[in-house]
């Protein structure tokens, strides 16, 4: 049995959950389940970042003691996965003392293998930024970014030498082409890489910082939040086993925001090559929803709040859009039209049509057992061919996750299905009296039966709840339709979406 382990991004707890935390978790568990039904021991992680200065300044803000503040905005993560039907493997806070203790230790071994020094860095530190600028980036003399005064602050820091492993890392990406998906992300990290790397600062005075890791070597300061937060990803998994008694680290995919790829495609392999780990299998980078044209992630202007839906039209649909309307990589919009248009044709009318018809016509034809096929020909095999087809698209395109496109396959051979029942009429052959009209409709029956069994396997990762139901509908069990399968109770799975007339 091959192995699976992929991760999300841990999610900063300064907020409550939003449409990009949805979707970046809801795309990990779909390739998760992908993964499962093809066979594999498939697992996922998903968590919260509960250091540093945003979690610090949301605590203080409601005047509370950060680990209070933490302790309660982890549960509205961690309460609203299994509402949008989230399959995780385990849920990593990076406040526990096992995650703080393996942080210190590789930075207690980076640090006597001399990967880390000390330095003084004096600059114009912006305490609205939290940053440091150059000279040469202040705006009349002020803060560039919030336009507020800047201080000149002399502090002592402790570096990681990044810049050391450049050229291993360049050699790395152009060696490993699939490493950085999709390939125009690789592009914008091999051109952030012609520039001369800088050592990155991993501590953070606790004068300034106290809600941190303590760096072992030095009591005065907390370690970087992005040091930590990356290190989530083995520290999380490192006492557990695949069945095969393997180990899950590298991780498969490590699946992210298109606005942490630095984070996650520079930060975090150059630690890994100074700790001597070996480094994840991919990392994948999806793009932005955007409402209203602008990278909205809670309710916008319009009054559009896309987690809203779930509760309106349900978790399955939800997923189903952001499965569907998201090219992966690419940034999508969320709108209302789009969203009842995808659902009203690829679910109520495809989808949802096809399965009454055939439910219905075998209900009153064959006392509600699924028929076995009499004679199959020509047109069932070119009927079957798209199932086929989407099946094995579906194989080969889970491992880049080309989600949008693995659904058109599916949908297509609900199409073709539909169309197939047009052209054969079986309401028309029900009529009939004569035997070779029985033997065809039995055979149209079962055909389309064994086309949506397909189909509603291969969408179960997407729509759990509703494929179940579906399946269930059908009486079909793990394998092929034989023919003689009770049909379950008929449900109009999908509704059709309908809008109030102005
Ligand atoms: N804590 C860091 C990640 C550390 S991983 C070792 C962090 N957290 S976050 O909560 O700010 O964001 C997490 C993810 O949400 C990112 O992958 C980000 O891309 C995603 N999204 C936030 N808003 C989004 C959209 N509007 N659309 C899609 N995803 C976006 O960064």
């Amino acid at each position: 049995m091959p192995n699976f382990y992929a991760t999300t991004p841990i999610y900063y707890v300064n907020d409550r959950p939003h449409i990009g935390h949805a979707y970046t978790t809801v795309l990990t568990d779909v390739l998760t389940r992908y993964h499962k039904l093809f066979g594999y021991d498939a697992f996922f992680m998903t968590g919260v970042d509960e250091h540093g200065q945003k979690v610090q300044k949301a605590a203080a803000t409601r005047g509370i003691s950060p680990q209070q503040h933490v302790d309660e905005y982890s549960e509205h993560f961690r309460n609203l996965w299994p509402k949008l039907n989230i399959d995780y493997g385990y849920f990593i806070r990076t406040t526990d003392d096992y995650h703080k203790k393996f942080v210190q230790d590789s930075l207690q071994v980076l640090y006597d293998k001399g990967e880390i020094y000390s330095k003084e860095y004096s600059g114009w530190y912006s305490v609205g930024e939290e940053r440091f600028f150059e000279e040469s980036e202040l705006v009349d003399g002020k803060d560039p970014i919030s336009g507020r005064a800047v201080e000149w602050l002399c502090e002592k820091n402790y570096f990681f030498k990044m810049s050391k492993y450049q050229q291993r890392l360049i050699d790395y990406i152009n060696e490993n082409p699939n490493w950085i998906l999709p390939d125009f992300r690789r592009n914008e990290v091999l051109g952030f890489l012609k520039k001369p790397l800088n050592d990155l600062c991993i501590s953070r005075p606790k004068s300034r910082l106290a809600w941190g890791i303590p760096i072992p070597f030095d009591e005065e300061f907390v370690t970087y939040v992005w040091v930590d937060a990356l290190e989530n990803y083995i520290s999380g998994v490192k006492d557990r086993k695949h069945k095969d008694g393997s180990p899950f680290w590298p991780a498969d995919f490590h699946i992210i925001g298109k606005d942490i790829l630095t984070t996650h495609c520079i930060y975090w392999p150059t630690i890994i090559m100074a700790m001597g780990w070996e480094l994840p299998k991919h990392v994948l980078a999806h793009g932005w929803w955007l409402i209203d044209g602008s990278k909205m992630s809670k309710t916008s202007g319009t009054g559009v709040n896309p987690m809203d839906y779930v509760d309106t039209y349900g978790v399955d649909v939800f997923r189903y859009f952001l499965i569907r309307e998201m090219v992966v990589g690419l940034d999508a919009t969320f709108a209302h039209d789009s969203f009842v248009r995808r659902i009203n044709s690829d679910l109520a009318n495809d989808l949802g049509n096809g399965l009454n018809r055939i439910h219905k016509l075998t209900l009153t034809n064959f006392d509600g057992k699924i028929p076995a096929p009499v004679e199959s020909g020509e047109q069932e095999a070119e009927l079957l061919s798209y199932s086929q087809k989407a099946t094995q698209f579906a194989k080969e395109n889970i491992g880049e996750a080309k989600l949008s496109l693995v659904v058109e396959e599916i949908l297509n051979s609900v199409k073709a299905l539909n169309r197939y029942l047009e052209i054969t009429a079986p309401w028309k052959l029900a009529k009939s009296t004569e035997q070779k009209d029985k033997d065809k409709l039995a055979t149209v029956l079962y055909t389309g039966a064994e086309v949506l069994r397909i189909a509603i396997s291969l969408l179960s990762p997407i729509m759990p709840q509703k494929m179940e139901q579906g399946r269930l509908m059908l009486g079909a069990g793990d394998g092929p339709l034989k023919g003689g399968e009770v049909l379950g109770k008929g449900e109009a799975l999908f509704p059709r979406i309908q809008e109030e007339k102005e």
